[in-house]
């Protein structure tokens, strides 16, 4: 496994891989069974896996998490080692914000709902540095994992518009026993509040029960979890939604494939999760 630490020696190493096929997996390190997925997944569709880890300070917003972030780099390399990734590139900030950095890369619709409304600036520092990382490393294939749903959107959203050639996979949620999504973030709970965040994703398979078994009318599957995640773990969600799976607009019906997502402080944490929604005809059973 090589390491860059600088967009030189990255560059120097990526040009030698030459034609093969190449994947790349942007994560901000301290990786977890999450990462881990994607990583195999690349491995698995591309000859050469290539890993970034950096905490970029243009995706969090004042008063945000930045600099508590958990960052154990030499724990990640090790994992990264096991797991067969072929560079991991960790630049620090000069290298990637020198002083008089001033463009930025904003998708200006998806980013606007959900995460976006309440952290203004932060899908633009994502696209920012996703758009930098597809620059500096060339990849044909990126992984990201449905986790942060809206975040893949966005980045397809992004490729798109902007036409860059790399083929954005989108890769299942890895999940605790209790369906609680892997985070880097989840280490800021508490016993407890560890125990009550599981309520996140149980109010989000409630919607999916109840979605399967033919209510499709969104003001009401979004009573019923809102009303479960406050009486099983008083949570008080941030947003609670039920929208378009790709166009991210709220939806009044299930009524085409959907996303039903969450986002929910938990202690000193604020989680997300989502799932997937699928409208009726598409539910099996009835299809020509
Ligand atoms: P980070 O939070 O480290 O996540 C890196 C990648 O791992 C993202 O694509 C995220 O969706 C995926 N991931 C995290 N938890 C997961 C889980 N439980 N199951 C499956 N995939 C999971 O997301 C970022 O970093 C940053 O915004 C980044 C894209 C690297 C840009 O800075």
């Amino acid at each position: 496994m090589q390491f860059a630490a600088t967009i030189e020696s990255a560059r120097g190493i990526r040009a030698a891989q030459q034609e093969r096929s190449v994947g790349l997996v942007p994560t901000m390190g301290y990786l977890h069974e999450g990462h881990v997925s994607l990583v195999r997944r690349c491995r698995e569709e591309n000859e050469i896996t290539l890993v970034s880890i950096y905490v970029n300070p243009t995706q969090f917003g004042p008063g945000e998490d930045l600099e508590r972030y958990p960052r154990d780099l030499g724990r990640d390399l090790a994992i990264l080692e096991d797991e067969g990734a072929d560079l991991v590139f960790a630049p620090g900030d000069a290298e990637l914000y020198p002083s008089g950095f001033s463009t930025y890369v904003e998708e200006e619709r998806l980013s606007r709902v959900m995460c976006g409304a309440s952290r203004p600036g932060h899908f633009r520092g994502v696209c920012t540095i996703v758009a930098k990382l597809f620059n500096i490393l060339t990849p044909h294939r990126a992984y990201f994992g449905r986790k942060d749903y809206q975040q893949l959107q966005i980045i397809r959203r992004m490729t798109r518009d902007l036409h860059i050639p790399v083929e954005v996979i989108g890769c299942p949620i890895v999940r605790e026993s209790d369906g609680l999504a892997r985070s880097s973030r989840n280490g800021y709970l508490t016993p407890e509040e560890r125990q009550r965040a599981a309520s996140i994703n149980r109010a989000l398979k409630l919607i999916q029960r109840r979605s399967a078994e033919g209510q499709d009318d969104t003001a009401s599957l979004r009573e019923t979890a809102l009303a479960s995640l406050r009486e099983e773990a008083s949570i008080e969600p941030e947003y609670l939604d039920i929208r378009d799976a790709e166009t991210l607009e709220t939806l009044e019906t299930v009524d085409r494939p959907a996303v039903a997502a969450i986002a929910a402080p938990v202690g000193a944490a604020r989680l997300i999760d989502n799932v997937q929604l699928e409208p009726p005809a598409e539910r099996g059973g009835n299809r020509p």
